[in-house]
């Protein structure tokens, strides 16, 4: 690793704004300045400017109870009237709002009216269902617009939501429906992905039955949209069509008012043990750091520019920058259903070219895999709207980088990196575009009014051309409020580490460089990156351990050149299994349990079958060491095993 930092800190090609670019960009270097001169006045403005508060607030920030912060906590306002509404009102109805395409190509072009029509039946529809301010309501849906609707519809009753992902599983659905004790869910027949419908309903009845264990589910409505017209079994008095019940919906609906800190949405992200968190985000702080960061990190021209972020719903991304900051601001998107290379690779150009995308925000994994592809595909497509892109998820290597600006940027485009986490609810760390001088590879400095800083283990600033932890010293507007229903856990995760100082740790390592620049190096704990998105070891190690084949497994993250890092298990087989079975046949079996359990995202790359683990004396099991065989690295220092001679073993059993 240490090598690689090296290498990466010698990266000396930097890239100023254009004259052109600073001129015509939304905020200047002053910015700074006035933000760091009071960053709760900063905010308090922020707030005021950006957003409509049907009671004003008199005070920003109340943080007389760390790690619980208040943000505008006497303000009370509606999220959706926000998103929507007000933007109707100023005369802004017409606006498009989405371009949306469908996987196999059918389009709609939803404009503010149109959403906030939608969105208003849909308000009416929950009611009847029995929602109401604080319930929560699971979503499990494909990239379409009901999606983006349902997230508003329930904000503007206050409920909260909270997104499942479509790739996830069965059990992942109902285990999150379970923590949060969620009484709706609103889902799809299926969704289109790699030109395939694939079924989620099916998903929900598994999901909501006893499955064995007699215990009810919370759920008492489940709102199903038509997208594919697969066949679905149907259980009358609890499931319902959209088509059936919206349009037949009032499309007269006032916005409440609800209290700034009023919970908006739970959105389940992977921890170092097992049981996923729920993170807990509310109302007031969260949508204002969203727009002002999309403001003035994607140097927002609302009335010209079309923002297109890639990211799927069921991850913070899709959250922050594909629904809530975007239309807060009045923001023209493209929301697209389905993969990039569907029906083959440069469909995202295609679309690019289609809508005129002006700024493009999507991941270095993907980035990747197109320079894989080769520049010839993109180079196809008139690319010529682009005028700023965007990265988030991981470390973007500068090679990547390099490649993002020139062949999707013609070498002239901005790219911010941003750094952000499901917990931080908006970006914390990235370059302005108008104002900084970029560096490929790095995320480099903290937006205005965020306060973050790299330590060493006793919570001391490290200065320049240093490693260490990463941390954020003050509160943030978007700050996670907790982990549903688990306030110890929310303290012990991310304050205890440095609870002297009050700092927040991320988890992430990171190092300055000689100009005080900040360069992401990834997680500290058991948590993999994989195509920028978050599992934990411990997580699919359970999963494996469920299977009735396996004694014992262990996971790690070993690097991967298209998606960062890969799933790579160790699995110790019951001996009864292998007697029957061949350890090829096993391996493939447990991936594509894996695949059911979780999703299909947790697949492990490899999974090899091993007679031993790696253990020390006191039994815990040193990945270290794993690591270094998964990524055919010569196997580090074992001197604190138990049994020195079990890596030798491993090590000639994977090869
Ligand atoms: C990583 C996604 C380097 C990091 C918004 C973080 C990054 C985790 C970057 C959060 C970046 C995200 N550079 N690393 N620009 N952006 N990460 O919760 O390890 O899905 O802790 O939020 O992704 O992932 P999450």
């Amino acid at each position: 690793m240490s090598q690689q930092i090296d290498h990466l800190l010698n990266e000396d090609r930097r890239f100023a704004p254009s004259p052109e670019f600073a001129k015509n960009a939304i905020v200047g270097p002053e910015i700074y300045d006035d933000a760091n001169s009071d960053r709760v006045r900063f905010w308090g403005e922020q707030a005021r400017d950006l957003l409509h508060w049907h009671k004003p607030f008199s005070d920003v920030l109340d943080w007389s109870n760390p790690p619980f912060a208040k943000w505008f906590g006497d303000g009370e306002l509606n999220v959706a009237y926000n998103c929507l509404d007000r933007h109707v009102e100023a005369g802004r109805g017409d606006r498009v709002a989405y371009h949306f395409e469908g996987e196999p190509g059918d389009t709609r072009t939803i404009t503010y009216a149109q959403l906030t029509d939608e969105v208003k039946r849909l308000a009416n529809v929950l009611t009847e269902l029995g929602v109401g301010q604080g319930d929560r309501v699971a979503v499990y849906l494909p990239m379409i617009p009901e999606a983006i609707a349902s997230l508003l519809a329930i904000a503007r009753l206050g409920a909260v939501h909270s997104v499942v992902f479509g790739g996830f599983s069965a059990d992942s659905l109902r285990a999150r429906i379970d923590d949060a004790g969620a009484k709706v869910v609103i889902t799809a027949d299926g969704g289109y992905r790699k030109g395939r419908p694939s079924a989620l309903k099916v998903n929900v009845d598994e999901a909501l039955s006893d499955r064995g264990e007699g215990v009810q589910a919370t759920v008492e409505k489940v709102l199903v949209v038509r997208r594919t017209e697969q066949d679905v079994e149907w259980t009358d008095g609890r499931d319902l069509w959209w088509h059936d019940a919206v349009p037949a919906a009032s499309a007269d609906h006032e916005a409440q008012p609800f209290p700034s800190e009023n919970p908006l949405f739970i959105l389940y992200t992977s921890g170092t043990t097992g049981r996923p968190k729920g993170i807990l985000h509310t109302s007031g702080g969260y949508l204002t750091q969203a727009a002002f960061t999309h403001k003035t990190v994607f140097d927002l021209h609302a009335e010209t520019d079309v923002f297109w972020c890639t990211a799927d719903i069921g991850w913070v991304t899709g959250h922050t920058y594909a629904t809530y900051a975007p239309l807060a601001n009045g923001a023209t998107q493209v929301l697209y259903e389905g993969t990039p290379e569907f029906p083959e690779p440069g469909r995202w150009w295609d679309l690019i070219e289609k809508y005129g995308v002006t700024i493009f925000y999507t991941a270095p994994t993907a980035v990747r895999s197109f320079m894989k592809q080769g520049r010839e595909i993109p180079q196809k497509r008139d690319l010529s709207s682009i005028r700023l892109l965007g990265s988030v998820g991981e470390p973007i290597n500068p090679e990547a980088w390099m490649w993002f600006r020139d062949v999707i940027g013609a070498g002239a485009t901005p790219v911010v990196d941003t750094w952000w986490q499901t917990e931080t609810g908006a970006i914390m760390i990235s370059a302005l575009p108008g104002v900084t001088e970029t560096k490929p590879g790095s995320a480099q400095v903290p937006v205005p009014g965020v306060a973050i800083d790299v330590v060493d283990e006793k919570g001391d600033h490290v200065g320049n051309d240093a490693g260490g932890l990463l941390v954020a010293t003050e509160p943030w507007p978007a700050m996670l409020r907790g982990i549903w229903g688990d306030p110890d856990r929310f303290v012990d995760t991310y304050w205890r580490m440095f609870s002297d100082k009050g700092y927040y740790f991320a988890g992430d390592g990171a190092r300055r460089d000689a100009d005080g620049d900040v360069w992401l190096l990834g997680r500290v704990d058991d948590v993999m990156n994989v195509s920028g998105h978050r599992l934990s070891t411990a997580e699919i190690e359970s999963a494996l351990v469920a299977h009735e084949a396996t004694a014992e497994a262990a996971v790690v993250g070993g690097s991967d050149e298209t998606t960062g890092q890969a799933v790579v298990a160790f699995v110790i087989l019951k001996e009864s299994f292998l007697k029957t079975n061949t350890a090829e046949g096993l391996a493939e079996e447990l991936r594509a349990w894996v695949g059911t359990q979780i999703g299909a995202i947790a697949r492990p790359r490899d999974v090899y079958i091993v007679d031993e683990l790696p253990k020390t004396r006191s039994g815990k099991i040193m990945r270290r060491l794993l690591r270094d065989v998964a990524e055919g690295r010569e196997v580090g220092d074992t001197q604190t095993l138990a049994d020195t001679s079990v890596m030798s073993v491993i090590t000639k059993q994977v090869r």
